[in-house]
Order: C-alpha cells, then sequence, then structure tokens
C-alpha cells in the first residue's frame, strides 16, 4: 500500500473496524509472547489513531464505507469466482502477514477497508488543505493521481511523439483507485487491471460498474511475473505500476520488468509512482521499523537501484522524478 495501512491481526473478520479488540498472542511453551502481545498493542494503537484521524480530521466515512462493501457481499463473491483463475500459483512473499492483515491483499478485512484507507493515505500528504477544510479527502486523492499522470503526460509528449495509447495495463491495479484515473486520462484507452488478488478485483468490477466504466476496464487476475501467459508480445502502448513495487521483493520487481519489457510495443512506455527512498530515509527509525514490519519488501525496495535495474534489463530513457514530499515517478521505455 502507499505507507502503513491498518489491520489488525486476530480480529474477528466481520467486527465492526471502528472496534478495537487486541487479542492477546499465544502463550509460547517457554510462557506469555510478550512480544507479539506488544506487538499487538502497538498496532492497535497506530490502527485505532488511523481510523479517528480518518473520520475526525479528513471527514472520510471509514465505518460507512466499510459497511457499504459488506452490503455488497454476495455480489463481491460471485465477481471473484467468476473472475478468479484457479491456476494462479500464489508465491510465498503475497501469501505473508501484510498490513498487518492476517491473510495479506487476500484479507476480506483489507477489502473492506480497502477505499477509506487509500483515501487516508492521499489525506496525510496533504494534511494542510483538508484540515483548513479548503479540500475534501477525494481531491487529496486526486491530487496525488494527477501528479503521477502529468509525468507520464510530459515524458509521452517527449518520447512518445503525442501518440495516445490505447492498450494500457494496470499492473497491481487492484480495486481501480489507479485504474480510474488512468482510463480518464487516456479516453480512447482500453485498460487491463492485473492483479493477483481476486478479492481487490472483485471489488475493482463492483466499482468500475457503478461507475460506468466496464466497457473501458477489464480484469485479470494473475501474477505480473507471469504476464506473457496472458498478454501477447509487443502488444501493449504503455505499462503502469502504482505502489506495486515496494510489495515486492527484488526478485519479483526484476521477473515483473522482464515481462513489462516484453508485453510493451516498440517505442512503448513504463511509468511507476511508488514511495521515494529519499523521504523514507526521513522517516524516524521506530517508525520505519513499523512500516517494514508491515510491509516486509519495502527495505528490499528502498534499497533497489530501480534505475541500474531498469537500463540492465534493456529499458532506454529512464527518468525518475519526485511528484511530492513522498513519492516518485519512475517513466522508462522500450527501445524503438
Ligand atoms: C498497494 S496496492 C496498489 C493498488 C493501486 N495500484 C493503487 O495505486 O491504489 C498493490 C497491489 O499489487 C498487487 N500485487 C502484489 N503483488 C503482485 C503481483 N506479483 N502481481 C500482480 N499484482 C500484485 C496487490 O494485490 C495489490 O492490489
Amino acid at each position: 500500500m502507499l505507507g502503513f495501512v491498518p489491520g489488525l491481526g486476530g480480529v474477528p473478520k466481520g467486527r465492526s473496524c471502528s472496534v478495537l479488540r487486541v487479542e492477546a498472542a499465544p502463550a509460547s511453551r517457554k510462557g506469555l509472547d510478550l512480544k507479539g502481545v506488544a506487538w499487538k498493542g502497538l498496532i492497535g494503537i497506530v490502527r485505532a489513531k488511523i481510523i479517528r484521524d480518518a473520520e475526525q480530521k479528513h471527514r472520510i466515512p471509514w465505518t460507512k464505507s466499510v459497511q457499504w462493501v459488506r452490503d455488497q457481499k454476495a455480489v463481491l463473491e460471485k465477481e471473484e469466482e467468476a473472475l478468479t483463475n484457479p491456476d494462479v500459483d500464489y508465491p510465498e512473499y503475497f501469501l505473508r502477514k501484510f498490513h498487518s492483515y492476517e491473510d495479506g491483499n487476500l484479507d476480506v478485512m483489507a477489502v473492506e477497508e480497502l477505499d477509506p484507507a487509500t483515501s487516508a493515505l492521499a489525506c496525510r500528504l496533504y494534511e494542510p488543505e483538508i484540515v483548513s477544510g479548503d479540500w475534501e479527502y477525494q481531491e487529496a486523492a486526486t491530487e496525488l493521481r494527477n501528479q503521477f499522470l502529468e509525468q507520464i503526460g510530459s515524458y509521452q509528449s517527449l518520447y512518445g511523439g503525442n501518440v495516445e495509447p490505447r492498450r494500457i495495463l494496470d499492473i497491481g491495479g487492484s480495486a481501480i483507485h489507479s485504474t480510474e484515473p488512468i482510463a480518464d486520462y487516456f479516453p480512447t484507452a482500453k485498460v487491463t487491471v492485473v492483479d493477483l488478488s481476486p478479492k481487490y478485483l472483485a471489488l475493482g468490477v463492483v466499482r468500475g460498474r457503478q461507475k460506468g466504466l466496464l466497457d473501458r476496464i477489464d480484469f485479470l487476475h494473475a501474477n505480473a511475473e507471469y504476464l506473457d501467459q496472458f498478454i501477447p508480445n509487443g502488444s501493449v502502448d504503455l505499462v503502469c505500476a502504482s505502489f506495486l513495487l515496494h510489495e515486492l521483493p527484488t526478485t519479483a520487481t526484476t521477473e515483473v520488468l522482464k515481462q513489462v519489457l516484453q508485453a510493451l510495443k516498440p517505442g512503448a512506455g513504463l511509468a511507476i509512482t511508488d514511495n521515494d527512498p529519499v523521504h523514507d530515509a526521513k522517516i524516524p527509525k521506530l517508525v520505519l521499523g513499523m512500516h517494514y514490519l508491515t510491509e516486509p519488501w519495502k527495505g528490499q525496495y528502498s534499497k533497489l537501484d530501480v534505475q541500474a535495474l531498469l537500463e540492465e534489463l534493456g529499458f532506454v530513457d529512464v527518468v525518475i522524478n519526485q511528484i511530492n514530499r513522498k513519492h516518485r515517478a519512475i517513466l522508462a521505455r522500450k527501445p524503438d
């Protein structure tokens, strides 16, 4: 996710998210697992603060939003069943506890909280505008996405001859929070969301239907490390990846980027946005430690020299720009 997102291992699923329950970790053979209890307690405190700030400071209707997803249970299950690829083999790194959700990106609670948690992350970037009442939370989310889209637009006009991409992939596109702005920005394009979580994709279908976008956005349940099993080589005009890379170990990032290069048409672009390691280096150690515990691959991502990796794999014209105080855009293209 775009930073620390609150889940709470041990909270029974289906319980109201605003009710905080911290359950004791199982006692180890030698006695009580004090570290586990302390950890859950700390996560519980952070989680409660995030939800309180979201509802009170950022005016995000967290509880209502969670309830809305719960109300869609039957349709979500139907969509999930329809789009799930039974042949998908989940990699070990994806099955880990993540964002403190017991089942990571496959957790029902992660799906329920995805929308308000995504809004909260954008609001934390633009706290003064939100707190002063100048902006509502939706404007913070729009601003964050626009900063990335502007980078894509500038790169396109510099290296892409201003040709409108028609076939776009949004890898790690989840429930279309990143996909919708891309589809709006390129109104003639067809965008495919590729994601390993069928639960997020099912929510994406429901949200996409509500917004009348299903004729332009489709959904592929797949590991982006194996794009070539689904996407013909040299068939894509633009690949976007918003906040995917920090969720991957470097080995997986390398595989994904290799596959992206293969999928792109000659000359076509790759646009990534994610955390800026320069900002992360300024985060207090205790807080960063919590990030690493809830996002196990963030440390590898921060240390990775993405520019060198992209060039080594054969991408050209790699450009990296900071887009706000926490995030950067990475743009590159396949040689002509
Ligand atoms: C932090 S979310 C980003 C969601 C969205 N792009 C956004 O900007 O709001 C990262 C997404 O990547 C997905 N993901 C993680 N590993 C993946 C992989 N190997 N292949 C495809 N999707 C993956 C997760 O399921 C999750 O939905």
